[in-house]
């Protein structure tokens, strides 16, 4: 799972949590703390531990079934066009060391003993882990009356995400809860970040031309996510706000 769809996956389901709880953006309370008065387990590390359980399933598979052959297969060379990147082996590889500490070479042998697997999934920590958190991004808003606000967040947050963790102060941002359908998180930045910031959906593109004082280097707050290369990075709030769904609507 990309950054990016980690990113509208979480935008949803807070939305929707909010909503169930009584609360919006407003009320400043973090997506952490509304999981836990719901007493709900987030989607992604829902889906974190059936991608995890299907993995040890494969890995125990016995030789002659299809699905086990095709994981344990080491095609080389290029992927065809329009294939993914990256391959699910190593995406789910790279998600065991990362949320249970498991190095690859080991990940067969752990992942082998069906009581040892199920008893770590079920541990599986709700956050990412430390070292994921430690290497915080450092974030600078200029506020619409020109006042810097100097914050940090975790890679793979959008910047959404950052304004609603730390509480700041920023008038009407993220109306729509990161579900691209008001513009209120537009945000302009500095032309080498910009560059930086990776590939514009058609859907922003469509919310950024509803967006007050677009400039060539805008983007939507709830699309862009955090990683260690915009450490620092500068986004200017503009100066006036518009909400699409109320210009959609009148
Ligand atoms: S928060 Fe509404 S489009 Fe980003």
């Amino acid at each position: 799972m990309t950054e990016r769809t980690r990113s509208r996956v979480q935008a949803a389901e807070m939305s929707f949590l909010r909503r169930v709880a009584g609360l919006s953006l407003r009320d400043r309370v973090r997506s952490s703390a509304i999981q836990e008065e719901l007493g709900v387990e987030s989607l992604l590390l829902r889906v974190e531990r059936s991608q995890m359980g299907w993995l040890g399933h494969l890995v125990r598979m016995p030789p002659g079934r299809l699905p086990g052959e095709v994981f344990r297969a080491c095609p080389s060379g290029r992927r065809p066009p329009g294939r993914p990147r990256t391959r699910w082996r190593d995406y789910v590889s790279r998600l065991v060391w990362e949320r249970l500490g498991i190095p690859p070479d080991e990940l067969e042998e752990v992942a082998g003993e069906r009581e040892v697997w199920a008893s770590l999934l079920r541990l599986l920590p709700r956050d990412p882990t430390p070292d994921k958190r430690s290497d915080k991004v450092t974030v600078h808003f200029i506020n619409r009356d020109g006042d810097k606000i100097t914050v940090k967040g975790s890679p793979g947050e959008s910047l959404l995400d950052v304004v609603i963790n730390e509480d700041l102060d920023i008038d009407g941002f993220g109306a729509c809860e990161g579900t691209l359908a008001c513009s209120t998180c537009h945000l302009i930045f500095e032309d080498d970040v910009f560059k930086k910031l990776g590939r514009i959906t058609d859907e922003e593109m469509d919310m950024l031309d509803l967006a007050y004082g677009l400039t060539d280097t805008s983007r939507l707050g709830c699309q862009v996510c955090l990683s260690k290369s915009l450490d620092g990075l500068v986004a200017k709030v503009p100066e006036s706000v518009a909400d699409a769904r109320q210009s959609q609507d009148g």
